[in-house]
């Protein structure tokens, strides 16, 4: 297809790229590949940027358009076709990769989407994978195929089209149009295609996506499938490069005093034959909405290449960026040639320094910062690692709440919406690349990673890797780490970089090269404090610590149901508990703080146990963000807010008389404990530590008091409950936005009669949801809990053999829509029968034919969703055609073909036909003919026991505004029904 404004002598544009392309030398630059992050407005929370009228008006005519395409894919689980990729002829891609398959009776899915949380638990499975059957050993759950179907209008014709993944998990095939456009193998960086040459501009496209999981990149839960978002950038022929934008502040001495620098570089990409005159103006607009600075440049940007166009401005009296008051600015982009603009890009960013310095620890605007951080890996209950955004913000939140400041994406790269999470709310992030390596492709990655979330402010260092233990202590592992940390600065001038090391006092390897020695364990003088005295000029950070293995609501060890005690005492040998990491390294300011392994439980690696055991016992929070009794630990002693919290639960019916161990986290000087109100005293408390009781259980109520200087500064309780008698359910938002993507988090509790939610209750609740919602997932963040996250629609289908009354003739040539002979009414009674069930022929080398047959389908035949033709085996051209209407086309005879038909059929008498050009051995139609009917799906019912006395369901919304009506019922429970208001918005833009 002609493009207007394709040079047609254009060189070679690398089309396929991570988020990057690797800076080692041997490269040309072509490091043009760049994301847009543009920014989203659709989070009423994160935005409240009112453009003064000073600030230039949005171009509607520019042509950058970023559009989501998560909606309505056809997903089917399995490969039945082989390979799909015809590596003989360009464009033909067969089976589901081919232009015209039958995909309509595949289920409906929007994205982010995966198919590991549908799949049930299995005992045999890899559990540190969350024993769910994927991986090594289920070969028939490791591939799945993802199909779209969009319209690109003709204005489209002058355009650059982008099919952009922000990541797919994993080794996926990616065909547009039949076109064989990219094989992408990592399943956590993002990647994009230039789309543009095979695109059907002014007609119909096909995005066909092969998903491999057979292989596994980590030993934790990875999920698999599109689980992140799609999208489709289209540009004019000269705009700003993909992840073209790079904005950063520099100040004096690192410390922000007086006027931020701010620097811009716009790499510009122009794919038009010709040298073109261009200017780039920027604009910056305050967190308050006003204009902070305005700038231009203009370059002469060379045909068929790409430039930065490097920009710098001052701002006065900046606004800073820190996790406290995460204030941002957006920077916005123009580009114009002749006087026209012809691309635009809002990027958010923020105004801030960081620094790690060898005795004071991390620096965040010149100050030292400890970094009260949680590592996390991407999966949540009810989900799997497929997280809607909102679900990214519930996460941030959760942990802003028990005072956490900083994430680290362990161990990989994120999904950039967690970024705009973490700048929108206020959370600093160490953001992990996945593997050690310097080969080409793990630095083209590291690249792409690089440059896509470098605009972040949240980002305040990079992470090279997480334990490599095979190669940290060796000489290669210190080149390799030298040649990555190289290739970051060299991209980002403003950040350090670290490497999660598991490495105690011991310098040789990844540690003689590493800006910021991480320390992964280890605490403790003999290691830590020896070694720096021996390298005092090094600054460290506890990239990985504490590490309490613990189930929340249980206080016993229980290893025949997989439970741990959520006291503070059950840590790894290779790991500590809470108090006494946080007690180590609240005293030593030079270790920047750390990182918790982890916030939130997550799927996988169920140590100290195996099966039952799904999940990991390492969270702060359990899988759904349910606390555990650390979160008041950490809260205690990382937040100002008063804290006063008591464990365990006071529902020991089998304890009376006996002692329970009664624990206090508290951030007060003095804590007075009473049972029934009786005083059980008073104890000081010692910083970084708790307080215990050992109490003689009786029901009813224990309550303490805080003292601080000797005034009363918080009280708590914690009562005695009665038998479950109620369901509760409490949304986390009570409105919602109608866009298709928004959720509510709903805690399902059950309650005695007073109200009190039971500790120990497992009831087993049934939901029912009715209006403009779904469900999406439901969780309890019971780690042993094998009950369905997502409950799938049922679908019954039914397989009608038409292999009768078919009839054939040898044409010269078939390759014509207008042959008489592919009509309705054409008399063929002449002809020749044919017999489809045979496995080869009729038809000779370099021979053509059409067969035909006739068909009756009733009324309720068509009443079904969908309806296929399929046949087994065309050999080898095919073109069919129902009473008349060409349906679509197939050129592998090695894989079946199916044909959505139903549109084109009628109750009645119908009939078939189909072209065969056969160029090579025998060819004809073989291996059978069906039409496949499949029925609406059934409605599902949703249901999860609560474990300890609570569980998750997390509803989305649809684009239908109006009132969403959830209902969650028990047997013997009064029931519980509340109403979530999902009201009108503009959604995003997406592909129709
Ligand atoms: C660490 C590792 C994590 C996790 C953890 C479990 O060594 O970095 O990914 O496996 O151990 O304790």
């Amino acid at each position: 297809m002609a493009h207007g404004n394709r040079a047609a002598n254009l060189p070679p544009f690398i089309l396929t790229t991570d988020f990057g392309v690797a800076f080692v030398h041997s490269f040309p630059n072509f490091a043009f590949m760049q994301s847009a992050k543009s920014l989203r407005c659709f989070f009423a929370i994160t935005l409240s940027l009112v453009l003064s009228s000073t600030v230039f008006a949005a171009d509607t005519n520019c042509p950058r358009e970023r559009l989501l395409l998560d909606f309505g894919w056809k997903f089917h689980l399995g490969n039945e076709w082989g390979h799909t990729q015809n590596l003989a002829k360009a464009g033909s891609g067969s089976g589901p990769a081919g232009r015209s398959f039958g995909d309509a009776s595949w289920r409906t899915v929007n994205l982010p989407h995966d198919w590991v949380v549908e799949l049930p638990f299995d005992q045999e499975a890899d559990g540190s994978h969350g024993f769910h059957p994927v991986g090594p050993g289920f070969p028939t759950n490791n591939v799945a195929w993802y199909r779209r179907t969009f319209d690109l209008p003709k204005e489209d014709a002058n355009r650059r089209l982008w099919l952009e993944f922000d990541g797919v998990f994993r080794d996926c095939e990616v065909f547009v149009n039949g076109w064989f456009v990219g094989h992408h193998e990592s399943g956590y960086n993002g990647f994009r295609y230039d789309i543009t040459d095979v695109a059907n501009v002014g007609g119909k496209n096909v995005v066909a996506v092969k998903v491999d999981a057979s292989q596994f990149e980590g030993w934790f839960y990875e999920g698999a499938g599109i689980y992140r978002h799609v999208w489709l950038v289209k540009t004019a022929p000269l705009a700003i490069a993909p992840d073209g934008i790079f904005v950063h502040s520099k100040f004096e001495n690192n410390v922000p005093e007086g006027k931020a620098e701010i620097h811009v570089e716009a790499r510009l990409l122009n794919t038009l034959a010709n040298a073109t005159a261009t200017t780039v103006r920027c604009e910056i607009v305050s967190p308050a909405g006003e204009l902070a600075a305005k700038f231009k440049e203009t370059e002469t940007i060379k045909g068929g290449s790409q430039k930065a166009v490097k920009l710098a401005a001052k701002v006065a009296s900046p606004v800073l960026w820190s996790p406290e008051s995460p204030k941002l600015y957006k920077l916005i982009t123009t580009v114009e040639t002749d006087g026209k603009v012809v691309d635009r890009q809002e990027t958010e960013f923020g105004i801030r320094t960081v620094a790690f310095h060898a005795d004071k620890g991390f620096l965040l605007n010149g100050k030292p910062y400890v970094l009260k951080g949680t590592c996390n890996h991407q999966d949540h209950a009810g989900v799997g690692a497929a997280l809607p955004d909102a679900v990214q913000y519930f996460r941030i939140a959760k942990l802003k709440e028990m005072g956490d400041n900083a994430y680290r994406t362990s161990h990989n790269p994120p999904t950039p919406e967690l970024l705009d999470a973490c700048d929108r709310l206020g959370m600093l992030v160490m953001d992990e690349n996945r593997l050690l390596g310097s080969d080409e492709e793990n630095l083209r990655r590291l690249e792409g990673q690089v440059r896509r979330d470098r605009n972040h402010p949240s980002v305040a260092i990079w992470s090279l890797a997480n334990e490599e233990f095979a190669t940290q202590s060796t000489p290669a592992g210190k080149h390799v780490a030298a040649t990555m940390q190289d290739l970051v600065h060299h991209l980002d001038p403003t950040r350090p970089v670290t490497i999660n090391a598991d490495l105690g006092n011991q310098f040789s390897g990844v540690n003689e090269v590493i800006e910021v020695r991480g320390w992964s364990y280890h605490i403790g003088t003999s290691n830590m404090d020896a070694y720096h005295a021996a390298h005092p000029a090094q600054p460290n950070v506890g990239s990985e610590q504490g590490s309490t293995v613990g189930t929340r609501g249980i206080y016993t060890n229980d290893p025949a149901r997989g439970y741990v005690s959520a006291y503070d005492v059950g840590a790894t040998k290779w790991s500590n508990t809470a108090e006494d990491w946080w007690g180590f390294f609240a005293a030593r300011p030079w270790l920047s703080g750390g990182f918790v392994w982890t916030g939130f439980d997550y799927r996988g690696e169920p140590t100290p146990y195996g099966w039952p055991c799904v999940n990991s016992h390492f969270g702060i929070l359990d899988t759904c963000g349910f606390p555990k009794d650390n979160f008041w630990y950490y809260q205690a002693w990382w937040t100002k807010q008063p804290v006063l919290h008591l464990l365990p639960h006071w529902n020991w019916p089998d304890m009376q008389g006996k002692d329970v161990d009664v624990w206090c986290y508290a951030n007060c000087q003095q804590v007075e404990l009473f049972l029934n109100g009786q005083s059980l005293g008073r104890q000081t408390m010692t910083n970084y530590s708790h307080l215990h009781w050992p109490v003689k259980y009786a029901p009813g109520v224990l309550s303490a008091k805080g003292y601080t200087d000797g005034r009363l500064v918080s009280e708590t309780k914690i009562e005695t409950t009665g038998a479950p008698a109620a369901v509760q359910l409490a949304p986390d938002r009570s409105t919602l936005n109608a866009d298709g993507e928004d959720v509510s988090v709903f805690t399902v509790a059950v309650t005695d009669a007073q109200g009190r939610v039971v500790p120990v209750a497992t009831n087993l609740i049934h939901f029912d949801l009715s209006g403009p919602g779904k469900i999406l997932g439901v969780g309890n963040g019971d780690p042993s809990c094998h009950e369905p996250d997502q409950f799938l629609p049922q679908v019954s289908s039914r397989s009608v053999p038409v292999n009768d009354g078919w009839r054939w003739k040898q044409l010269p040539d078939v390759r014509n829509q207008d042959l008489a002979e592919f009509k309705a009414d054409f008399d063929d009674s002449s002809w020749d029968m044919a017999h489809p069930l045979s496995d080869s022929g009729p038809l000779e080398e370099q021979e053509q034919a059409v067969f035909r047959a006739k068909i009756q389908v009733s009324e309720q035949d068509l009443a079904a969703e969908s309806v296929e033709l399929c046949f087994g085996m065309v050999d080898e051209d095919g073109w069919v055609y129902v009473n008349g209407q060409y349906v679509g086309e197939t050129h592998d005879w090695r894989v079946p073909a199916a044909f959505d038909v139903k549109s084109a059929l009628h109750p009645g008498e119908n009939t078939i036909a189909i072209g065969v050009a056969n160029w090579n051995g025998a060819g004809g139609i073989n291996k059978g003919v069906t039409l496949q009917f499949a029925d609406k799906p059934a409605a599902t019912a949703w249901s999860r026991s609560v474990f300890n006395g609570l569980a998750q369901i997390i509803v989305q919304s649809t684009k239908e505004p109006g009132e969403i009506k959830l209902t969650a019922s028990a047997d013997g429970l009064s029931p519980a029904t509340v109403y979530v208001r999902s009201l009108p918005c503009t959604p995003r833009p997406a592909v129709p």
